[in-house]
């Protein structure tokens, strides 16, 4: 309807009806750059390091491609239990397919040894088409210069360009003073902010390859024929780089940015617990950024997901204590608390407004 609509929910346990009315908003379409080009202190920056490389550039050139390649066709990494529902199926398939299977009479032959060759063959099968079919994830592990100039060379760009269209949906008139990057890999990242914010007074840069670590810190120095007076020697004049966050959840950002990491990390709970450890380091955007491919998006919605509902809902023993603690708890917060056919999120809600004013509702992590 033009002036909106009306959606009525039934709590099919309590009968309890909430009603929503949703209206339009006038929309303003911004509009996007299309390209975004590395600055030219950034290729100044890559060429530098690239030089001091102990590999012709040619050959780190043709690496490079190979490894563009390779990264195109690497998939999200599937959890253990697709993994092996995809196997099971292979499997099935090419048994199904083999017309010469052994009788019974041949499997017990040679003590067993054809049953176990054609076993083998089996599982050599499997994993060639599971290979084929880029079920083949591992992590990007760069160790030496040269591996990080090639990563730098494949994905500088690229990866400028993925961030920088992002960090235009900031609002504009948002300035951060801090920023972490985690997974700075070849400091993709650090140009964009710094292309978007010249402002930010410190970026940190966090990535678990010190290989990768001194390439970006190669290309970030300054390009200097004579001694620098001030005595910083890089780009910008607050950059650090780590291999790990500050285990201090005291040290927070304004910004906190995840590009192309998810995707290195194989188990959805550590990818979580990752996702987690960020957040409580935000202050206000946390940005994750995956490749086009659409399990890498089911990445990012599963982190999406996983912040929304932490984030909604309620650390109900804690709630008790700090209320009974301060003399306020009341019966209809217990209430609330134990009716079990309330989800957490319903519970959430109604706690929000029946806690005493000023009093904050813990959540299991801040709400989003
Ligand atoms: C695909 S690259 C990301 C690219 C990077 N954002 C860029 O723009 O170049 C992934 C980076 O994350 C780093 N990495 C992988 N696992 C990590 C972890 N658990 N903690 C921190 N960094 C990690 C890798 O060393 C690599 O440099």
């Amino acid at each position: 309807k033009p002036d909106g609509h009306t959606i009525t929910a039934i709590n099919a346990l309590t009968n309890a009806k909430s009603i929503v009315q949703v209206s339009k908003k006038e929309r303003t379409l911004k509009r996007f750059k299309r390209e975004f080009n590395l600055p030219q202190n950034a290729i100044d920056g890559l060429r530098n390091a690239i030089t001091a490389c102990d590999r012709p550039v040619k050959q780190l050139q043709n690496e490079a491609d190979q490894l563009a390649n390779r990264l195109e066709q690497r998939r999200f990494p599937e959890s253990p239990e697709n993994l092996k529902k995809v196997r099971d199926e292979v499997k099935r398939k090419l048994k199904s397919g083999k017309r010469d299977e052994i009788s019974d009479f041949d499997k017990e032959a040679f003590g067993g040894k054809v049953q176990e060759a054609q076993q083998y063959e089996l599982r050599n099968e499997v994993d060639k088409i599971m290979k084929k079919a880029s079920f083949n994830w591992k992590p990007l592990e760069i160790t030496t210069k040269e591996g990080a100039g090639a990563y730098s060379l494949a994905r500088l760009a690229p990866n400028y360009a993925e961030i920088a269209r992002c960090l235009e949906e900031i609002p504009e008139d948002f300035q951060p003073e801090t920023v972490l990057d985690y997974g700075s890999g070849s400091a993709a990242g650090f140009w964009a902010v710094n292309q978007r914010w010249p402002m930010a007074k410190e970026v940190t840069m966090v990535d678990i390859s010190d290989a990768m670590t001194k390439f970006a810190m190669d290309s970030l120095r300054k390009n200097q024929t004579s001694p620098d007076p001030t005595g910083k020697p890089f780009v910008h004049d607050n950059i650090n780089f780590r291999r790990h966050l500050l285990p201090s959840l005291n040290t927070t950002y304004d910004v906190v940015l995840a590009h192309r990491v998810l995707s290195e990390i194989g188990s959805s709970e550590t990818r979580l617990q990752l996702i987690e450890s960020l957040w409580k380091r935000t202050n206000r955007f946390l940005i994750l950024i995956e490749s086009a491919q659409s399990s890498a998006f089911g990445g990012i919605l599963e982190a999406r997901d996983f912040l929304l509902t932490q984030g909604t809902t309620v650390d109900y023993r804690k709630l008790l204590i700090d209320l009974e603690e301060k003399v306020m708890l009341s019966p209809k917060v217990v209430r609330i608390v134990e009716d079990y056919n309330l989800s957490d999120y319903e519970k959430f809600v109604m706690l929000k407004e029946a806690i005493p004013a000023g009093e904050t509702l813990p959540t299991m992590l801040p709400t989003a």
